[in-house]
């Protein structure tokens, strides 16, 4: 069974908003500022409308609808997914308790840094990625950057909802505070290191959504396991819109590899810079970065913070209720990569405050099938070349690997030797120049630039050749 969302509000929502006048008129009075944000720090290319999904439902079949939609006026709304009554606590302290549907006093604090770590995010995404619309590949493509785009915006008043219904005006300041950093700003930046960097061309927008967004689908998998009810079907709603964030991600590369491939076999060179392709060296060069600032982002291999999030049931494992152990953790133990005498080693540690490296190898394993795929194209194109994850200390600003500089192999190397070779393993200025150099805006229906190959998918059934965005 679901609710049907009330579509007729300001706000589209599942959650019976008109019962609650104050909540209502507190959201109504942020949305004008979030319209505001996305007119200043949104997409930069002028559209008249774009061909756009938008959640309407939770339920199984029909969830979303497809319409053209000029982006201000999209249906940004709060859905929650339908859960049982009588839903349990799966894990941790309180496990077999019933979910809590009001914020426990203790956790608030914790709780409220929970969501806004998560919600921070959101809004950055959309800022680095706002002027990528002026050098779409295609219409397709840039429609579904505009699909990206909306969702983000709308996981962000997923999160502001939780803040303005559950915190009280230290939620409603946290929600201000979520239009106020900015992605890259000096004063105001956001939260995380990955959500500060520029996505400056479309090679970057594919491995951010196939790195970056899966990362923040493991922080949804755990956050969907929250004793906090609300905080949990949020979450799991979430959860249906991103994959479709790493699907673009994951297809994007997928067929800019394809590309690569056929031009370097056409041409009998790697070196297909000069025919209007991306080499396939900085094509890893590019993995090599966003795998490993992705990694970043799930913080030390041990971490106190995790295990008393744990305990106290805030956050999850992923998949935690498929997991065959006691679901307490208290006895059992992990080893963990950290330095060793000087090198790169394990270390047991309580498997509590494991549990960060727990989901980044949930995660790690998620990200090799994607570089399966690739490597695939290589191979059906008769090539030897292979794509490849770049080992866990390469290129670390958080954790164990911080403070030492190893190849991507995970060779231990001093910081001369490496800054001498790094240019081989990180794109450079040049690399940077020339995949920016092949960014021009292909803007007609069923065209396509020469540096990616086409899509086989089509978009709710419409073919390729469809006019998906209508420019201004
Ligand atoms: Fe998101
Ligand atoms: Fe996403």
């Amino acid at each position: 069974m679901t609710t049907p969302s009330d579509y007729s509000e300001k706000i589209p929502n599942n959650v019976d908003l008109r019962e609650d006048r104050r909540l209502q008129r507190a959201l109504e009075s942020w949305q004008p500022n979030f319209i505001n944000w996305w007119e200043s720090m949104g997409p930069t290319l002028p559209t008249r409308d774009v061909y756009l999904r938008t959640a309407i439902n939770v339920g199984r079949e029909g969830w979303a609808h497809f319409d053209f939609v000029p982006m201000r006026d999209y249906r940004w709304g709060i859905f929650l997914a339908e859960r049982a009554t009588d839903r349990r606590i799966a894990f941790g302290a309180h496990k077999g308790e019933p979910a809590w549907q009001k914020v426990p006093g203790e956790y608030r604090a914790s709780l409220r840094r929970l969501i806004v770590i998560q919600g921070d995010t959101e809004p950055a995404s959309v800022e680095q990625q706002r002027n990528l619309g002026a050098t779409a590949p295609s219409l397709y493509d840039l429609r579904n950057l505009f699909q990206v785009n909306v969702e983000e915006g709308r996981h962000l008043w997923a999160m502001v909802y939780l803040l303005h219904a559950y915190f009280g005006r230290e939620g409603r300041e946290e929600a201000e505070e979520l239009l106020h950093r900015n992605s890259g700003s000096e004063d105001a930046p956001r939260i995380l290191g990955a959500f500060n960097e520029e996505t400056p061309d479309w090679l970057s927008f594919y491995m951010f959504t196939h790195f970056t967004d899966r990362d923040g689908k493991y922080q949804l998998g755990t956050l969907k396991e929250s004793a906090f009810d609300p905080l949990s079907r949020t979450c799991e709603f979430m959860l249906k819109e991103e994959a479709y964030h790493m699907f673009v991600g994951t297809t994007g590369v997928d067929r800019i590899v394809e590309r690569t491939a056929q031009l370097m076999v056409e041409h009998d060179t790697d070196d297909v810079g000069p025919y209007g392709g991306i080499p396939l060296d900085v094509i890893q060069k590019y993995l090599n970065f966003h795998f490993s600032v992705s990694l970043d982002l799930f913080g030390s291999e041990t971490s106190t913070n995790v295990a008393n999030y744990y305990t106290a049931g805030l956050k999850g494992r992923w998949n935690e209720e498929r997991r065959t152990d006691d679901h307490l953790l208290t006895s059992d133990s992990v080893y963990v990569d950290a330095m060793v005498d000087g090198d790169i080693g394990r270390r047991e540690v309580n498997a509590l405050v494991g549990l960060n490296l727990d989901l980044r190898r949930e995660y790690i394993a998620d990200c090799q099938h994607g570089v399966d795929r690739w490597n695939r194209d290589l191979a059906r194109a008769g090539l030897t070349q292979r794509l490849r994850l770049p080992h866990v200390a390469f290129n670390r600003k958080v954790g164990a690997f911080a403070g030492i500089e190893a190849s991507p192999e995970g060779e231990v190397l001093p910081p001369e030797v490496w800054n001498a070779h790094r240019h081989r393993w990180l794109p450079t200025d040049v690399d940077r120049t020339h995949v920016r150099s092949l960014m021009r805006p292909v803007h007609e229906p069923g065209k396509i630039a020469a540096w990616i190959a086409p899509p086989r998918n089509t978009v709710n059934g419409k073919p390729f050749d469809y006019e998906y965005v209508h420019l201004a």
